[in-house]
């Protein structure tokens, strides 16, 4: 003590020094923001500050040996699962189990009963000798953090979810949409064919009869009427087809599709080469049949409306396992852009969405490969599924 004093009495700037160091420390230990607390070898806790002893709830009592290594009434894993002091990390690192501990999440359980989620960070204190005499635990509040991280996550499950209930209802009413089409343009179809075709044939009959026992000046005007009748005739059946083509079901997909083909080239002037291999002549389930009709009518008219392609190629093969209908033309093809969006099912046609949809309900696929030079739509459906359309 003598040697001590003589060489403090020395140095009395040295000894104001260490005083003022000291209490610098000490009010960051009673101010500062985070929870600090240290205890002896024992776990027997020998300081805490303020902070500590709010996200505790309690202040332990100067040197109680009851409650070791944490001043908290009750400790949790994140997961919920129960933690006595004596396993906690402060316990391990004094027992040298771990060597330090960085930010490691712990739920505090308050004497009141409430929780808050803290991470804790730990240092061994070893003397000169390398014994350790204890550990310093500096530990901070994430509560509100992990309280807004949970709301997010909620938010964005129940997002997720409304998200997909309504992609599922959507495809839903789009497919009911769809087949709903079908039935009406059959329906159109049959009514134009069954209904206004009979009359029609009726009047052009009478028109016939009246002409026989007309007079010669009345000829002329007669003639034009028959002639006016027999277009409307043929103007209603090839209506009646296009909305919805008999020869599909009596004949099949490759005869409907020659009939189509040809009354194409003639409406649109564009010129088109039909093949179809002689083993692909075959018929097929009626839904896939009409689903390949379709598409091509969908193609066609593209082709027509958008493509300026005065040509167009159509391979219709049949094989064991598969379908395929593959239609290019060669004119100006899509914009990158719009590509993109047909591909993800954004782009705001309907054409090419409905036989995106159809052919994936019936388990196959849509291809477009598009670019300045020309379009090439491929639809390859199975026929190993049993496809409801
Ligand atoms: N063969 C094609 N060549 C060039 N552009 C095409 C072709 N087919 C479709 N498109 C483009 O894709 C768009 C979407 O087609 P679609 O879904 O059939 O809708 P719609 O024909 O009613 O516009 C068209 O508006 C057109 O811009
Ligand atoms: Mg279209």
């Amino acid at each position: 003590v003598e040697v001590v004093n003589t060489d403090i009495s020395k140095k009395p700037n040295e000894l104001r020094r260490i005083v003022y160091e000291k209490e610098r420390y000490r009010v960051l230990f009673e101010m500062g923001p985070v929870a600090v607390y240290s205890c002896d070898s024992a776990g027997v806790i020998d300081n805490f500050n303020p902070r500590a002893a709010e996200l505790w709830g309690r202040a332990p009592g100067p040197g109680d040996t009851d409650e070791r290594f944490c001043g908290s009434f009750r400790l949790f894993l994140p997961d919920g699962t129960y933690m006595p002091h004596h396993e906690c990390p402060m316990a391990q690192v004094v027992r040298r189990e771990v060597n330090e501990v960085r930010d490691q999440e712990v739920v505090i359980e308050r004497p009141d009963g409430s929780r808050v989620t803290v991470l804790v960070n730990i240092r061994p204190l070893i003397d000169p000798e390398g014994r350790v005499t204890g550990a310093i635990n500096c530990f901070y509040d994430i509560t509100d953090r992990k309280r807004l991280e949970e709301t997010l996550r909620q938010s964005r499950d129940h997002f997720e979810r409304t998200v997909e209930r309504r992609t599922l209802a959507l495809r839903e009413l789009s497919s009911k949409l769809m087949s709903a089409q079908d039935d009406e343009r059959r329906r159109i179809s049959r009514e134009l064919h069954d209904g206004l075709g009979q009359y029609l044939a009726q009047l052009k009959m009478g028109l016939a009869a009246v002409k026989r026992s007309s007079k010669l000046e009345q000829q002329d005007a007669l003639n034009d009427l028959v002639d006016i009748v027999e277009k409307c005739c043929a103007e209603t059946r090839t209506l009646s087809y296009l909305l919805h083509p008999p020869l599909l079901e009596e004949l099949g997909l490759v005869s409907a599709v020659h009939w189509y083909v040809e009354g194409f080239i003639q409406r649109s002037g564009i010129k088109v080469s039909l093949h179809v291999p002689p083993e692909s002549q075959r018929r097929l389930p009626g839904s896939v049949e009409i689903l390949l009709f379709r598409i091509l009518q969908e193609s066609l008219t593209n082709i027509h409306r958008h493509s300026n392609s005065l040509l167009a190629d159509i391979r219709l093969e049949i094989a064991e396992e598969e379908a395929l209908l593959q239609v290019t033309d060669y004119g100006q093809g899509f914009s990158a852009e719009l590509l993109e969006d047909v591909r993800s099912g954004l782009a705001r046609g309907v054409g090419l969405r409905g036989m995106r949809e159809r052919v994936g309900e019936a388990g196959g696929r849509l291809e477009i490969e598009s670019d300045s030079n020309g379009t090439v739509v491929r639809a390859i459906v199975p026929l190993t599924l049993v496809t409801v359309v």
